[in-house]
């Protein structure tokens, strides 16, 4: 009978030796040497047996030969373990699924555009509530109760305070500004503003505004104008001509309209500007002593300028287009021909 150290030398040339063909290979492998009965269990057993003196070598060799046999049945095991996870192999040459990219709403393009233009003449960006309350919306616009400018800005009321009412434009936030802020102030406030008229391809019963508000010493009517035509030019370009009406709004004195020639036919008539060669694009004045005066401000030292531009209005007249209702239908086929912009 060979000796314990002999039939470990055998057993583990039968190990390194060892290359299963298939998991039911390997399966037997552990049986045999690692299993209950096997081969590893079997030569612990027989350690009793060896002379005292050879003990502890023969030990330690018994434990080199089951770190050797467990060390082989997992390295097969992983390797099969390994192929098993692998799938079909990947082409990576092959393109990728497309994911649809989406699109910034045409509004929103030109609203960035406008805010940016003036950005980069010193204004900043302010934006105030959606629900305002009278005195912001109105009365403090020189515009008190039962005033006849009311009448042309009917807008939506809140039930439960008939103080409160959906901003009917974006001048609300001229007010919250002279409240708050310290002198000089130079603020452009986009954002959506609410009507009460029956929609169709002309009217909505909301609809987008950009604001613009300085206030200063010194500033003079010369300086909204100068400041409207470098807009103009910047959004519409430089042949882009602007002219001024005199008009009336509550909060502006002296008040003005201003057009721009029109951008589709150069001004020779066509239906954009109703064959005027003109289009209407904003509305704008010095900022009216009384609502100077209502932030406690001093008009004999501060005077201003505020302007208010309609967003749908400056999208219609560079984007042609003809429907108020595009705008809010979500009709991918209208927002897709803006992808990129
Ligand atoms: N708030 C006016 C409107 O909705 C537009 C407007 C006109 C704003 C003149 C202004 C302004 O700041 O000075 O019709």
């Amino acid at each position: 009978m060979p000796s314990l150290q002999e039939q470990i030398q055998i057993h583990e040339q039968e190990i390194k030796a060892f290359n299963p063909a298939s998991p039911a290979d390997l399966e037997n492998y552990r049986i045999r040497f690692l299993g209950a009965k096997g081969i590893v269990k079997e030569l612990g057993g027989e350690i009793k047996n060896v002379p005292a003196e050879q003990r502890k070598e023969a030990g330690q060799l018994l434990n080199a030969f089951k770190k050797l046999a467990e060390d082989t049945y997992q390295s097969y095991k992983d390797q099969q373990q390994q192929s098993t996870n692998k799938g079909p192999a990947v082409d990576i040459t092959l393109p990728g699924t497309p994911l649809p990219i989406g699109t910034r709403h045409p509004l929103r393009i030109v609203e960035n555009q406008i805010v940016g233009i003036f950005e980069k003449i010193g204004f900043s960006v302010a934006t105030g509530p959606e629900i305002e309350d009278d005195w912001h919306n109105f009365t403090s616009l020189n515009m008190p109760q039962h005033h006849p400018a009311r009448d042309m800005q009917d807008t939506f009321y809140v039930s439960q305070n008939p103080d409160w009412v959906l901003r009917t434009h974006t001048s609300s936030t001229q007010a919250r500004i002279l409240e708050t802020q310290p002198l000089p102030v130079r603020v452009i406030c986009p954002g959506r503003v609410y009507r009460n008229e029956t929609i169709s391809a002309r009217a909505h019963c909301f609809f987008h505004q950009c604001e613009g508000l300085y206030v200063d010493k010194d500033v003079s009517f010369a300086d909204l104008k100068q400041t409207l035509y470098y807009f103009v030019t910047e959004m519409f370009g430089e042949e882009t001509k602007v002219r001024f009406r005199p008009s009336y709004f509550p909060f502006t004195e002296p008040s003005a309209e201003m057009d721009i020639s029109c951008t589709v036919c150069g001004g020779k008539g066509c239906n954009l500007c109703k064959h005027t060669g003109w289009v209407e694009i904003l509305g704008c004045g010095m900022v009216h002593p009384n609502m100077l005066r209502n932030f406690n401000i001093d008009s004999e030292v501060y005077t201003g300028f505020a302007f208010g531009m309609g967003v749908e209005r400056i999208t219609q007249i560079k984007f042609q287009v003809n429907d108020l209702r595009l705008y809010s239908q979500n009709d991918v086929r209208f927002l897709r021909q803006f992808q990129g912009l």
